[in-house]
């Protein structure tokens, strides 16, 4: 546990803040405290849409049988489940994280479909020790904005894809303060998601998303770092209202 620090500031006052936004150890045991019950909050909180939108990424992407792709930061692993499937046949999924808890629900959901291709490691996506320009494609979902350095998870990300693959990251939409957007967006967080997660005592962990999302880049921000990272082409599309966005880069 990581005490209440500056940043819990940008929150309610009332609310401590169980991990600082950027702090890789207490971001890794955050995530394997939520592990057991975030698939549940998921659905529960995004009202099922996270499906949806993750699959929108994919329509963006168009991975083709027989690709090779990676998903960062790959959570309880749904995304990557639907990858293998749509690489099938002869492609494959690398899935990593670097939380073990997680990682262990992804295995156990992915061991009931033994033939979709599926490797997965626990690594750090900043500094992944993979080969290089080895990926014919990559997805990284609700993960950039809990990397220590947004601009390092990128530039590991283009040095790990071939060039001419595709990549896109999805995840919360930094909205423009004021905005209606912006005003939904605070009173879905405050008034929804954190009191549904403290029904299952993860209050304050779920209090990090408003806080991560305030230090996280605005869409434009993203690509003009994916452009310093290497990436050919980005851009940034606004989802479910903008209340979510897809950074979408050509290596
Ligand atoms: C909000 S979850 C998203 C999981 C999944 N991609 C999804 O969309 O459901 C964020 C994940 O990023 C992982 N993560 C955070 N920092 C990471 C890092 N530096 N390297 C790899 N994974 C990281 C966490 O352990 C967590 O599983």
């Amino acid at each position: 546990m990581v005490a209440a620090t500056d940043a819990g500031s940008v929150l309610t006052p009332e609310w401590d803040l169980v991990v600082r936004p950027g702090d890789p150890e207490a971001v890794e045991q955050l995530f394997n405290a939520v592990a057991p019950n975030y698939d549940r909050l998921n659905d529960l909180l995004s009202f099922g849409m996270h499906r949806i939108w993750k699959r929108q990424l994919l329509g963006w992407l168009r991975p083709l049988p027989g690709g090779h792709w990676l998903d960062l930061c790959c959570g309880t692993g749904d995304l990557a489940l639907v990858l293998a499937r749509q690489l099938r046949p002869g492609g494959s999924v690398l899935a990593l994280d670097v939380a073990e808890e997680p990682l262990a629900i992804a295995k156990q959901r992915a061991a009931v479909e033994p033939l979709l291709e599926i490797s997965w490691l626990q690594a750090d996506a900043t500094d992944t020790g993979l080969p290089s320009y080895r990926f014919d494609g990559a997805v990284m979902a609700y993960g950039l904005r809990n990397l220590s350095d947004p601009a390092a998870g990128l530039k590991e990300l283009r040095r790990l894809l071939r060039p001419g693959a595709r990549a896109g990251v999805l995840d919360f939409n930094r909205t423009a303060e004021g905005s209606l957007a912006a005003r939904f967006q605070r009173f879905y967080l405050r008034q929804l998601v954190v009191p549904v997660a403290a029904k299952v005592g993860l209050r304050d962990h779920y209090a990090y998303l408003e806080a991560s999302l305030q230090q996280f880049p605005e869409g434009d921000v993203q690509v003009r770092l994916a452009r310093e990272a290497g990436f050919s082409e980005a851009c940034h599309r606004p989802l479910a209202a903008g209340q979510m966005g897809a950074l979408l880069l050509t290596a």
